[in-house]
């Protein structure tokens, strides 16, 4: 152990970190100088620019062949975080030289007005994509207003017809969060073939896709949640680790296999009203190879995966 640990000492410098509940394996030597590396932080900011800009020129060129891409954004009620995230993908969609259209509603809202704009929607040659902003307050059966929608124009890719596609390998359009992420892992050059990945969350707009996304790039993958017992038995073996679970810094460093790259997804606000994500950040990025900063990290890419998804129904649209 002395040996091990004067190891360790020749690659750090200042004092030893502690690791929680970790325990050291002794056999096989464990490389104890891994864990004082500092994870590498997935920019999303940077590679949403990146991606924005070849968007942007994609929808250039179909607009000079007549065809703009259009996004319709349904906004119901006065939720400020669905506020905020409508008003960031419509200002994205202008930004890429997109049309854009939001349409907002007031709480109480009868169901029939918004089912009625949907199917004029739907209708509108204009619009390539409508998205209406969840959750939508009790008087809608949320499940009825996305079947609503022409699932040709469903960028979200939340209608049955789409989720069914998705199940069976055959995506028409690819829930925009989950997308983000596998492009994050792309870049990052983090291949899921052969690897564990643990999945914590099981909603059908992030858990459930990126589960099916995952398996798809031929990762071994466990879905976790609120019920799941000794949650950290089973993120301590993921390679790639995707926190959607809503709870502020849940993810703590004692859960994280060294070298783990950790997409965080939570938007969680603290009462001193900052933001902060599903991940321990200061302490899990000591550990983890890789590692999404919130915000910044997978927030940027959604949005950017809803221009992608929008582009293709608008040049599917252009190609009849
Ligand atoms: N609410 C939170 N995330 C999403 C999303 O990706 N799409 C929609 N429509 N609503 C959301």
């Amino acid at each position: 152990m002395l040996a091990k640990l004067s190891l360790q000492q020749k690659f750090r410098k200042g004092p030893l970190p502690i690791y929680g509940k970790i325990r050291f394996p002794d056999n096989p030597p464990f490389p104890y100088f891994f864990l004082s590396m500092s994870a590498k932080i997935l920019d999303g900011n940077a590679l949403a620019r990146s991606l924005r800009a070849d968007y942007k020129s994609r929808a250039a060129l179909l607009s000079a062949q007549g065809v703009k891409p259009g996004l319709a954004v349904v906004l119901v009620g006065e939720n400020p975080a669905s506020q905020v995230y409508v008003r960031n993908k419509v200002n994205a969609c202008l930004e890429a030289g997109f049309h854009s259209e939001k349409i907002l509603y007031p709480a109480d809202v009868a169901p029939r007005v918004v089912f009625e704009r949907i199917a004029a929607l739907n209708a509108d040659p204009a619009i390539h994509g409508i998205l209406v902003q969840l959750p939508l307050p009790p008087q809608f059966d949320s499940g009825a207003v996305l079947e609503a929608i022409a699932p040709e124009k469903d960028v979200d890719g939340f209608h049955a017809e789409n989720v069914g596609a998705l199940v069976q390998g055959q995506p028409r359009f690819i829930p925009c969060t989950p997308y983000g992420i596998m492009k994050f892992l792309e870049s990052a050059g983090v291949d899921p073939d052969g690897k564990e990945a643990v999945v914590i969350g099981r909603s059908n707009i992030v858990g459930k896709p990126m589960a099916l996304l995952l398996t798809a790039a031929n990762a071994t993958v466990t879905v976790c949640h609120s019920r799941t017992p000794d949650l950290a038995a089973h993120t301590r073996r993921a390679d790639i680790l995707v926190a959607a679970i809503g709870k502020a810094r849940f993810v703590t460093a004692d859960m994280v296999k060294p070298g783990a790259t950790v997409i965080d997804v939570g938007m969680n606000r603290l009462p001193d009203g900052k933001l902060c994500g599903d991940v321990d950040f200061d302490a899990v990025r000591e550990i983890a190879g890789a590692i999404t900063p919130v915000p910044g990290g997978v927030g940027p890419m959604t949005i950017t995966m809803l221009l992608a998804n929008t582009l293709e129904a608008a040049e599917r649209a252009a190609e009849q």
